[in-house]
């Protein structure tokens, strides 16, 4: 048996601010129980969701050295739909609101997290094989491996998996400050080793210290390795070519399942849904307080609100798009000002039109994601995105920007073969959004015939995590070879 710690900023259902806790709740469930043990290792913040405090059991305590502090760490577990879960206490560090704060605040307690993380490793009784760690704020933990923890005899061989979920965040601060919160030896804040630009740089650590890398999906991989993608780290990238692999995301196929889904007005399958899929619609518009119509083509959005996800398209064509066709537009979201603010706006100017609902809901995301007829995702990046995959599980048609993830599971209607699972456009440009906006319009609208061969289609691709699953444990099987 194979034992393999998933280290971790956020997992659903104990925390979650976007896709990252999808993937690190869900994945685990889908190994071969009989081959990998894999176990979740995270903070527990004070702004966890308090329903499961309750079935979170005190392990043990201990001290860990971050230079010339010493903070304590309590250790709590629990076990969640058959995954062991570890919890990484402590109140100074993970207070406040959200998993994230200031960045200086965030690089400090991040580097608390990893070291932590290593050293509850014999009070926990579990030496994993490889330990998988998730974007850069568990970068730290392969640096600390391989440097402080190097000589004992407890981590030896232990093999470290990096991935990527999103390359913007890459946990950068002043190198004077990491050294002395850290304790890290001076010497690996090299170009080769913790420094970019300047400063430390926490994900560059990871990249190099990790054995592999991975990310999200086939095109983010190759996108990170070119100037455009790179994020200023493309070189680095190209020089990890041979260990890094891009394993597309699945989503959890029980939460995200029509036919059970216990937030949607009726449930439905690939069968009825034609019949049924108008009840949700109904159901939303009346919730949203939109004229409840079966011809109106309802495209939803359920998204942080930021300039990755493309709110600046969506709000240059805003006006153009709802006036000059019969669209509602209901957005779910939270994030920048600006994006709130305008949306608020919005919806104030088209009550008929637009519905903007600012803030968190997974009820009403599931809503959204069932109820529509289309959904929209026309990001600047994309690392895999899960919203268009949970989309079509629902048959509700994605409009997509040709990047990264999206390009990779999302297939362009074809008119004249009659295949494709959606729409989408290349460049990251208003106008061609709004064109390929107006297509699928006139196909929903006209051609009734083809928009459910569409629909069809988007329902019976598999984004589950069956493929991605078996990829992730050849992954590890290679790594437990190597000397
Ligand atoms: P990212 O991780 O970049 O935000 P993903 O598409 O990978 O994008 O994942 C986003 C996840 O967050 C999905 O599960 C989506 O349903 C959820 N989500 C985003 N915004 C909201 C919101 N306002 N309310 C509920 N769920 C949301
Ligand atoms: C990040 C990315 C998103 C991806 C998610 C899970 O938040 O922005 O594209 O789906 O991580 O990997």
């Amino acid at each position: 048996m194979k034992k393999i710690l998933f280290v971790s900023s956020e997992a659903v259902p104990y925390i979650k601010t976007g896709g990252l806790a999808d993937v690190v709740g869900s994945l685990p469930k889908y190994f071969n129980r009989k081959e990998y043990d894999v176990r979740v290792i995270l903070p527990k913040y004070a702004c966890m969701d308090a329903a499961f405090l309750p079935g979170l059991h005190f392990v043990c305590h201990f001290y860990v050295n971050l230079n010339w502090r010493k903070q304590y760490a309590g250790i709590f577990e629990a076990e969640y739909k058959g995954v062991r879960y570890y919890f990484v206490d402590n109140e100074f560090y993970f207070a406040g609101p959200s998993p994230y704060n200031n960045i200086y605040e965030d690089v400090e307690k991040f580097a608390y997290f990893s070291k932590a993380v290593l050293e509850a490793l014999p009070y926990i009784d579990f030496a994993p094989d490889v330990i998988h760690c998730h974007d850069w704020q568990t970068g730290l933990v392969p640096v600390y491996l391989h440097t402080v923890f190097g000589a004992d005899n407890f981590y030896a061989g232990i093999k470290t998996v990096f991935s990527i979920h999103n390359f913007k965040f890459q946990g950068r601060w002043r190198i004077r400050e990491v050294i002395d919160i850290t304790g890290l030896p001076e010497q690996i804040f090299n170009d080769r080793e913790l420094e970019s630009y300047g400063e430390a740089n926490y994900l560059k650590g990871g990249v190099v210290y990790s054995d592999a890398v991975t990310t999200v999906s086939p095109s983010y991989a190759n996108e990170i390795m070119t100037q455009e993608g790179g994020e200023g780290l493309d070189g680095l990238m190209r020089a990890r070519k041979n260990s890094l692999y891009g394993i597309l995301n699945g989503i959890d196929y029980d939460e995200f399942n029509p036919e059970t889904d216990p937030y949607i007005e009726a449930n439905f399958t690939s069968k009825n849904v034609m019949s049924v899929k108008k009840k949700d619609k109904a159901a939303l518009q009346k919730e949203l307080g939109l004229p409840v119509r079966e011809d109106a083509f309802v495209i939803g959005v359920v998204s942080r609100m930021t300039e990755q996800k493309g709110f600046d398209l969506i709000s240059y064509i805003l006006d153009d798009m709802v006036t000059k066709l019969d669209v509602q537009l209901v957005i779910l979201g939270t994030g920048e000002n600006k994006y709130e603010n305008a949306f608020h706006h919005f919806h104030s100017q088209y009550p008929d039109k637009v519905s903007a609902y600012i803030g968190y809901s997974e009820a009403r995301a599931h809503k959204i994601y069932a109820s529509a007829d289309a959904f929209l995702m026309p990001s600047l990046f994309e690392p895999c995105g899960l919203s268009q995959m949970m989309s079509m599980r629902y048959g509700t048609i994605p409009i997509v920007r040709e990047t990264g993830g999206l390009k990779d599971t999302v297939e362009a209607y074809n008119e004249y073969e009659n295949s494709g699972t959606g729409f989408s456009f290349c460049n990251f440009n208003a106008d061609e959004m709004f064109h390929i906006i107006e297509y699928a319009y006139h196909v929903f609208s006209d051609d009734k015939r083809a928009w459910e061969n569409l629909m069809q289609r988007a329902m019976k691709q598999d984004f589950s995590w069956n493929n991605s699953a078996r990829q992730y444990e050849k992954l590890y099987d290679s790594l437990c070879e190597m000397k």
